[in-house]
């Protein structure tokens, strides 16, 4: 696990920047994407580059984290309607590639036969992923979740008071997102500070979802320095290299 810790302009920088060099060099990859306020920037700098550069998603595939159940895709609360917000309506990526979870037996059989080649994560104050919420198990695949308390208060200030926030999503399993041929995982700001530091120095464990990622061979964290204020560096595990920590367990 290779963990750079950075501004938070940079630590964007280099996220979209990895992205796009995907992109360029496989334009028909997969890409798991996530939402929330992490990814915004990220994909702010997608457009930017696409703008300028005419990066093309043409054949690009996504499929993202998470949906809420019982929003319509248009609604605006809806995980559809932010990624066609922030990223999709910007570039020319086929909207029919662009894949949410669901039980439909359709979109499991795609699943079933698809490579994410990259997925990009948050990680949610209480240690989820996607919303593979606490105790949960490692093994889980696509499932409906009902959400916690914590995540609920964390999510509730996108939707407006006349709006009832749905209480469960559709999400990628923990599986599914281990499955993924490389991970990385953005962590900003100082309410990130409690959470990564104990998904990076607490053994792993179902109580803190994120934890398992440290069993997957390729993951690359991006961590600002507020995020990054409490860990514990001087440990043996974190190894320094040239501009970047890699953990060892
Ligand atoms: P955030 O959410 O990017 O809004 O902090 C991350 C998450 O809950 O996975």
């Amino acid at each position: 696990m290779k963990l750079y810790i950075l501004s938070k302009d940079k630590a964007y920088d280099c996220v979209a920047c990895e992205i796009i060099s995907l992109v360029t060099q496989y334009p028909d990859a997969t890409l798991g994407l996530a939402t929330g306020d992490t990814p915004i920037e990220i994909y702010k700098r997608m457009v930017e580059d696409h703008k300028q550069n005419h990066t093309s998603y043409q054949q690009i595939q996504t499929i993202n984290l998470d949906e809420y159940v019982g929003l319509a895709n248009d609604h605006p609360n809806s995980y559809r309607n932010y990624m066609h917000e922030h990223l999709f309506k910007h570039v020319d990526i086929d909207l029919e590639y662009t894949y949410f979870p669901s039980l439909e037996s359709g979109f499991l059989k795609w699943m079933s036969q698809s490579i994410i080649h990259l997925q990009l994560l948050g990680i949610g104050n209480n240690g989820h992923i996607g919303f593979n919420e606490p105790g949960g198990s490692f093994e889980s695949s696509v499932h409906e979740a009902v959400l916690t308390y914590e995540t609920i208060q964390q999510n509730r200030k996108y939707f407006s008071s006349q709006v009832i926030m749905p209480k469960k999503a559709v999400t990628l399993g923990i599986k599914d997102i281990m499955k993924a041929q490389k991970i990385i995982l953005v962590a900003t700001g100082k309410h990130k500070a409690s959470i990564l530091k104990k998904m990076l120095e607490e053994p792993i464990s179902n109580r803190l979802p994120a934890s398992i990622l440290k069993k997957h061979e390729h993951v690359t964290i991006y961590a600002d320095f507020e995020a990054a204020s409490l860990l514990d560096l001087s440990h043996s595990s974190y190894i320094k290299k040239e501009g970047f920590y890699e953990i060892c367990n």
